[in-house]
Protein backbone atom coordinates (compact mmCIF):
# COMPACT_ATOMS: atom_id res chain seq x y z
CA UNK A 1 0.00 0.00 0.00
CA UNK A 2 1.27 3.56 -0.33
CA UNK A 3 2.08 6.09 2.04
CA UNK A 4 -0.56 7.65 4.31
CA UNK A 5 -2.18 4.46 4.59
CA UNK A 6 -2.74 3.87 8.09
CA UNK A 7 -4.12 0.40 9.33
CA UNK A 8 -7.91 1.64 10.15
CA UNK A 9 -9.63 4.77 8.50
CA UNK A 10 -11.21 6.45 10.52
CA UNK A 11 -13.37 9.53 10.31
CA UNK A 12 -10.44 11.48 12.06
CA UNK A 13 -7.91 10.24 9.14
CA UNK A 14 -9.92 12.02 7.04
CA UNK A 15 -9.47 15.35 9.00
CA UNK A 16 -5.61 14.10 8.93
CA UNK A 17 -5.27 13.61 4.98
CA UNK A 18 -7.25 17.14 4.39
CA UNK A 19 -4.62 18.54 6.62
CA UNK A 20 -1.71 16.93 4.56
CA UNK A 21 -3.25 17.64 1.61
CA UNK A 22 -3.58 13.63 1.06
CA UNK A 23 -6.28 12.90 -1.14
CA UNK A 24 -9.29 10.46 -0.06
CA UNK A 25 -10.76 7.80 -2.42
CA UNK A 26 -13.94 6.29 -1.57
CA UNK A 27 -15.84 3.77 -4.23
CA UNK A 28 -19.38 2.43 -3.61
CA UNK A 29 -19.60 -1.00 -2.69
CA UNK A 30 -22.79 -3.12 -2.03
CA UNK A 31 -21.31 -6.75 -1.60
CA UNK A 32 -19.00 -8.86 -0.10
CA UNK A 33 -16.97 -9.63 -2.91
CA UNK A 34 -16.19 -5.95 -4.15
CA UNK A 35 -15.72 -4.52 -0.55
CA UNK A 36 -12.97 -7.33 -0.10
CA UNK A 37 -11.46 -6.55 -3.28
CA UNK A 38 -11.55 -2.65 -2.44
CA UNK A 39 -10.71 -2.70 0.67
CA UNK A 40 -7.37 -4.72 -0.05
CA UNK A 41 -6.60 -2.33 -3.07
CA UNK A 42 -6.31 0.57 -0.46
CA UNK A 43 -9.74 2.69 -1.52
CA UNK A 44 -10.19 4.28 1.69
CA UNK A 45 -14.46 4.78 2.19
CA UNK A 46 -16.36 2.26 1.27
CA UNK A 47 -19.99 3.84 0.73
CA UNK A 48 -22.95 1.73 0.58
CA UNK A 49 -24.87 4.07 -1.50
CA UNK A 50 -28.52 4.49 -2.02
CA UNK A 51 -27.44 4.01 -5.60
CA UNK A 52 -27.50 0.17 -4.70
CA UNK A 53 -31.29 0.69 -5.86
CA UNK A 54 -30.43 0.87 -9.31
CA UNK A 55 -27.47 -0.71 -9.63
CA UNK A 56 -28.17 -3.59 -7.60
CA UNK A 57 -32.16 -4.14 -7.09
CA UNK A 58 -33.02 -2.62 -11.03
CA UNK A 59 -34.52 0.27 -9.53
CA UNK A 60 -34.72 3.57 -12.23
CA UNK A 61 -34.09 6.05 -9.65
CA UNK A 62 -33.05 5.25 -5.75
CA UNK A 63 -35.80 6.63 -4.47
CA UNK A 64 -38.00 3.03 -3.86
CA UNK A 65 -34.81 1.52 -1.82
CA UNK A 66 -35.72 1.08 1.77
CA UNK A 67 -33.91 0.60 4.94
CA UNK A 68 -34.67 -2.71 4.99
CA UNK A 69 -33.76 -3.36 2.25
CA UNK A 70 -30.53 -1.10 2.62
CA UNK A 71 -28.85 -3.25 5.95
CA UNK A 72 -27.89 -6.84 4.03
CA UNK A 73 -25.77 -4.41 1.78
CA UNK A 74 -24.21 -2.38 4.56
CA UNK A 75 -23.75 -5.68 6.32
CA UNK A 76 -21.92 -7.72 3.62
CA UNK A 77 -19.68 -4.39 3.74
CA UNK A 78 -18.87 -3.84 6.78
CA UNK A 79 -18.32 -7.44 7.30
CA UNK A 80 -15.68 -7.34 4.38
CA UNK A 81 -13.92 -4.59 4.92
CA UNK A 82 -11.07 -4.67 6.78
CA UNK A 83 -8.95 -1.32 6.52
CA UNK A 84 -11.88 1.32 4.84
CA UNK A 85 -14.26 3.46 6.64
CA UNK A 86 -17.37 2.09 5.71
CA UNK A 87 -20.77 4.56 5.46
CA UNK A 88 -24.04 3.59 4.60
CA UNK A 89 -26.56 5.64 2.76
CA UNK A 90 -29.56 6.34 4.89
CA UNK A 91 -32.83 6.41 2.05
CA UNK A 92 -34.92 8.47 1.05
CA UNK A 93 -38.03 8.94 3.63
CA UNK A 94 -36.06 7.56 6.67
CA UNK A 95 -34.67 10.64 7.53
CA UNK A 96 -36.89 14.08 6.47
CA UNK A 97 -39.40 13.66 8.83
CA UNK A 98 -38.38 14.49 12.11
CA UNK A 99 -34.65 14.89 13.43
CA UNK A 100 -36.02 11.78 15.87
CA UNK A 101 -36.60 9.70 12.67
CA UNK A 102 -33.52 10.44 11.70
CA UNK A 103 -32.03 9.47 14.39
CA UNK A 104 -33.85 6.26 15.01
CA UNK A 105 -33.10 5.31 11.12
CA UNK A 106 -29.21 5.89 11.79
CA UNK A 107 -29.05 3.86 14.98
CA UNK A 108 -30.69 0.97 13.18
CA UNK A 109 -28.20 1.02 10.09
CA UNK A 110 -25.18 1.34 13.23
CA UNK A 111 -26.29 -1.81 15.44
CA UNK A 112 -27.58 -4.07 12.31
CA UNK A 113 -24.82 -3.37 9.95
CA UNK A 114 -21.69 -2.41 11.63
CA UNK A 115 -20.52 -0.15 9.78
CA UNK A 116 -18.78 3.21 10.99
CA UNK A 117 -21.04 6.01 9.90
CA UNK A 118 -24.18 7.35 7.70
CA UNK A 119 -24.73 9.51 5.19
CA UNK A 120 -27.41 11.86 4.41
CA UNK A 121 -28.54 14.28 1.24
CA UNK A 122 -29.00 18.29 1.75
CA UNK A 123 -27.83 20.69 3.31
CA UNK A 124 -29.66 23.25 5.57
CA UNK A 125 -33.02 21.85 5.09
CA UNK A 126 -30.90 18.29 6.82
CA UNK A 127 -28.72 20.30 9.37
CA UNK A 128 -31.05 19.14 12.36
CA UNK A 129 -31.25 15.82 11.22
CA UNK A 130 -27.11 15.74 10.84
CA UNK A 131 -27.36 17.50 14.35
CA UNK A 132 -29.45 14.66 15.75
CA UNK A 133 -27.39 11.98 14.56
CA UNK A 134 -23.92 13.13 15.43
CA UNK A 135 -24.90 14.04 19.13
CA UNK A 136 -26.22 10.88 19.62
CA UNK A 137 -22.58 9.86 18.80
CA UNK A 138 -22.79 8.51 14.83
CA UNK A 139 -20.61 10.03 12.30
CA UNK A 140 -22.68 11.80 9.16
CA UNK A 141 -21.41 12.25 6.21
CA UNK A 142 -23.36 15.14 4.32
CA UNK A 143 -23.99 15.33 0.38
CA UNK A 144 -25.07 18.27 -1.54
CA UNK A 145 -24.96 19.40 -5.55
CA UNK A 146 -26.66 17.50 -6.77
CA UNK A 147 -28.71 15.01 -4.55
CA UNK A 148 -30.21 12.21 -6.40
CA UNK A 149 -33.23 11.78 -4.08
CA UNK A 150 -34.68 14.82 -5.17
CA UNK A 151 -33.86 14.12 -9.01
CA UNK A 152 -37.60 14.87 -9.43
CA UNK A 153 -37.27 18.41 -7.50
CA UNK A 154 -34.33 19.22 -9.21
CA UNK A 155 -35.32 18.60 -12.45
CA UNK A 156 -33.40 15.79 -13.23
CA UNK A 157 -29.43 14.76 -13.34
CA UNK A 158 -28.44 18.45 -13.94
CA UNK A 159 -25.14 20.30 -11.95
CA UNK A 160 -26.07 22.76 -9.01
CA UNK A 161 -24.58 25.84 -8.03
CA UNK A 162 -24.20 27.34 -11.50
CA UNK A 163 -24.62 31.04 -11.56
CA UNK A 164 -26.84 32.44 -8.60
CA UNK A 165 -27.35 29.44 -6.85
CA UNK A 166 -23.76 29.10 -5.75
CA UNK A 167 -24.57 31.31 -2.59
CA UNK A 168 -26.94 28.67 -1.63
CA UNK A 169 -24.46 25.67 -2.26
CA UNK A 170 -21.85 27.43 0.32
CA UNK A 171 -24.75 27.92 2.70
CA UNK A 172 -25.45 24.44 2.83
CA UNK A 173 -21.65 23.14 2.68
CA UNK A 174 -21.86 26.16 6.13
CA UNK A 175 -24.72 23.92 7.08
CA UNK A 176 -23.86 20.61 7.38
CA UNK A 177 -20.04 21.47 8.63
CA UNK A 178 -21.79 23.44 11.64
CA UNK A 179 -24.61 21.12 12.49
CA UNK A 180 -21.33 18.55 12.90
CA UNK A 181 -20.99 16.37 9.62
CA UNK A 182 -17.56 14.84 8.95
CA UNK A 183 -17.49 15.07 5.52
CA UNK A 184 -19.41 16.12 2.71
CA UNK A 185 -19.91 14.82 -0.46
CA UNK A 186 -20.22 17.81 -3.57
CA UNK A 187 -22.06 15.91 -6.62
CA UNK A 188 -22.26 17.89 -9.94
CA UNK A 189 -21.07 21.06 -8.87
CA UNK A 190 -19.04 23.17 -11.10
CA UNK A 191 -14.87 22.51 -10.10
CA UNK A 192 -14.21 26.18 -9.61
CA UNK A 193 -17.20 26.48 -6.62
CA UNK A 194 -15.72 22.74 -5.38
CA UNK A 195 -12.73 24.30 -5.04
CA UNK A 196 -13.88 27.49 -3.23
CA UNK A 197 -16.05 25.22 -0.52
CA UNK A 198 -13.28 22.82 -0.22
CA UNK A 199 -11.15 26.11 1.50
CA UNK A 200 -13.90 27.62 3.07
CA UNK A 201 -14.55 24.45 4.78
CA UNK A 202 -12.46 22.31 7.78
CA UNK A 203 -13.99 19.54 7.08
CA UNK A 204 -13.35 16.98 4.24
CA UNK A 205 -14.80 17.25 0.44
CA UNK A 206 -15.43 14.01 -1.38
CA UNK A 207 -16.65 15.42 -5.45
CA UNK A 208 -18.56 13.28 -7.81
CA UNK A 209 -18.27 15.45 -11.07
CA UNK A 210 -16.81 18.54 -9.05
CA UNK A 211 -13.37 18.97 -10.37
CA UNK A 212 -9.85 17.83 -8.90
CA UNK A 213 -9.70 20.22 -6.05
CA UNK A 214 -11.72 18.61 -3.45
CA UNK A 215 -9.95 16.59 -0.66
CA UNK A 216 -11.34 13.46 -2.51
CA UNK A 217 -13.31 11.61 -5.15
CA UNK A 218 -15.67 9.20 -5.28
CA UNK A 219 -17.53 7.42 -8.53
CA UNK A 220 -19.91 4.63 -7.84
CA UNK A 221 -18.47 1.39 -8.78
CA UNK A 222 -20.17 -0.38 -11.71
CA UNK A 223 -19.24 3.60 -13.47
CA UNK A 224 -15.41 3.15 -12.81
CA UNK A 225 -15.66 -0.32 -13.40
CA UNK A 226 -17.53 -0.15 -16.76
CA UNK A 227 -20.33 -2.26 -16.29
CA UNK A 228 -22.85 -0.42 -17.93
CA UNK A 229 -23.01 -0.99 -21.52
CA UNK A 230 -23.03 2.67 -23.55
CA UNK A 231 -21.05 5.79 -23.32
CA UNK A 232 -19.93 7.14 -19.46
CA UNK A 233 -21.22 10.45 -18.29
CA UNK A 234 -18.39 12.93 -18.81
CA UNK A 235 -17.12 12.55 -15.30
CA UNK A 236 -16.57 9.40 -14.72
CA UNK A 237 -13.15 7.57 -15.93
CA UNK A 238 -13.37 3.88 -16.38
CA UNK A 239 -10.90 1.20 -15.18
CA UNK A 240 -12.12 -1.27 -16.47
CA UNK A 241 -14.71 -2.72 -18.96
CA UNK A 242 -16.16 -5.39 -17.27
CA UNK A 243 -19.72 -5.03 -19.27
CA UNK A 244 -17.39 -5.96 -22.43
CA UNK A 245 -15.61 -8.89 -20.05
CA UNK A 246 -18.19 -10.34 -18.86
CA UNK A 247 -20.10 -10.24 -21.72
CA UNK A 248 -17.51 -12.42 -23.70
CA UNK A 249 -17.32 -14.62 -20.93
CA UNK A 250 -21.27 -15.32 -21.05
CA UNK A 251 -21.17 -15.70 -24.62
CA UNK A 252 -18.10 -18.02 -24.74
CA UNK A 253 -19.76 -20.61 -21.63
CA UNK A 254 -22.52 -20.50 -23.69
CA UNK A 255 -21.32 -21.82 -26.86
CA UNK A 256 -18.50 -24.41 -24.80
CA UNK A 257 -21.46 -25.80 -23.31
CA UNK A 258 -23.61 -26.30 -26.64
CA UNK A 259 -20.71 -27.50 -27.96
CA UNK A 260 -20.09 -29.98 -25.39
CA UNK A 261 -16.72 -28.60 -25.04
CA UNK A 262 -17.21 -27.57 -21.55
CA UNK A 263 -16.41 -29.43 -18.88
CA UNK A 264 -13.35 -31.67 -20.29
CA UNK A 265 -11.94 -34.80 -18.86
CA UNK A 266 -9.33 -32.41 -16.75
CA UNK A 267 -12.59 -30.46 -15.32
CA UNK A 268 -14.65 -34.15 -14.42
CA UNK A 269 -13.83 -35.77 -11.12
O1 LIG B 1 -25.49 6.47 -3.57
C1 LIG B 1 -24.42 6.82 -4.09
O2 LIG B 1 -23.79 6.08 -4.85
C2 LIG B 1 -23.91 8.15 -3.78
C3 LIG B 1 -22.70 8.61 -4.52
C4 LIG B 1 -23.11 9.10 -5.87
C5 LIG B 1 -21.95 9.64 -3.79
O3 LIG B 1 -24.49 8.84 -3.00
Amino acid sequence: MTENSPKTVRTATLLDFKAEGRKIVCLTSYDALTAGIFDAAGIDVLLVGDSAADNSLGYKTTLPITLDEMIPFGRAVAAAAKRALVVVDLPFGTYETSPADALASAIRVMKETGAAAVKLEGGKRSSEAIRAITEAGIPVMAHIGFTPQSVHNLGGFKVQGRGDSADQLIADALAVEAAGAFAVVLELVPASLAAEVTTLLSIPTIGIGAGNDTDGQILVWTDFAGLHQGRPRKFVRQYASLFETLTNAAKQYRDDVVAKSFPNKDEEF
